[in-house]
């Protein structure tokens, strides 16, 4: 077995391979697989195994950057790794993503990420379970009223394809801003709390976002610790624990 490029040549054996792993497609659907497929070969983001010639597995690349800390960074998005159902379980999924992730890194992708079905083949060539996918569904009256500064509401029209660019350009704005990135410190006094911006300081804990909602939503201290969502002196830790001491409770279920 070896990793190689697809060739042109081999597009009916890699969509022979997509749709004997994730089943029959649409006509519609089988197209824009194709086309997709055109322009990752010419562009050297689809990576295969062969076995004595046959192609026995595909994955491809797409290039993505993800913000931290209000930095874009250059991220590849493995889409649709497959091997034949009869080559499984020969490690030729491990010597894809291998050759996968040297590509990605030689394009100046130092990050990666893909949805898995399943955790081992993934976790042999370094990856971990590290975050969630969200989809927001917005009822249409809650664009109506959209309007500029000052301004009357704004039309709506059917957004498209040529849109894209437009939408990445916000949201890029928005994940640069990074509003609430950097160190904040909070204080609590006389039952109320007041987060502002501070350089971090030795002497004081420190929550990471998700220690302070876990905080925030009764935690105790002695749980976040060992998680490594509170770090830093210890001394503070009772008077954390007394001032969100609390049973949490949701009434809405949704
Ligand atoms: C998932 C897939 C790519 C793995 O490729 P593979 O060449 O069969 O991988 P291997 O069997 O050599 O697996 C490597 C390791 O992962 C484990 N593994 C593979 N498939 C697994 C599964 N479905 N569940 C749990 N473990 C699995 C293997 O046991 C092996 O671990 P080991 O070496 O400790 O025994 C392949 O099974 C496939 O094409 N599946 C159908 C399409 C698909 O679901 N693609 C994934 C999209 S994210």
């Amino acid at each position: 077995m070896l990793a190689c490029d697809v060739d042109r040549t081999e597009l009916d054996d890699f969509l022979d391979l997509i749709i004997r792993a994730f089943g029959t497609q649409p006509p519609d659907r089988v197209a824009d697989i194709r086309a997709n497929a055109v322009r990752r070969i010419a562009d050297g983001r689809c990576l295969g195994v062969r076995d004595g010639g046959r192609l026995i597995a595909a994955a491809s690349i797409i290039p993505m950057s993800q913000w931290w800390h209000g930095r874009s960074v250059p991220l590849a998005g493995i889409s649709s790794v497959v091997v034949a159902p009869e080559d499984r379980g020969r490690s030729a999924g491990p010597l894809l993503m291998t050759a996968v992730l040297g590509r990605a890194a030689g394009r100046g992708m130092p990050l990666s990420m893909l949805h898995p079905v399943t955790a081992p083949p993934y976790r042999k060539v370094g990856y971990e379970l590290a975050a969630t996918t969200y989809w927001y569904t917005l009822p249409i009256q809650a664009l109506r009223p959209l309007a500029p500064p000052g301004g009357a509401p704004v039309k709506l029209r059917r957004a498209g394809e040529a849109d894209a660019a437009d939408v990445i350009a916000v949201l890029d704005r928005v994940h640069a801003a990074a509003a609430n990135a950097a160190t904040w410190r909070l204080t609590i006094s006389d039952g109320t709390a007041h987060a502002e911006r501070a350089a971090a300081t030795a002497d004081a804990p420190r929550l990471t976002a998700g220690g302070l909602a876990a905080l925030y939503a009764g935690t105790p201290t002695t749980t976040l610790r060992p998680a490594g969502l509170l770090t830093g002196p210890a001394g503070a830790d009772a008077a954390l624990d007394a001032a969100f001491a609390c049973r949490p409770f949701a009434l809405d279920s949704f």
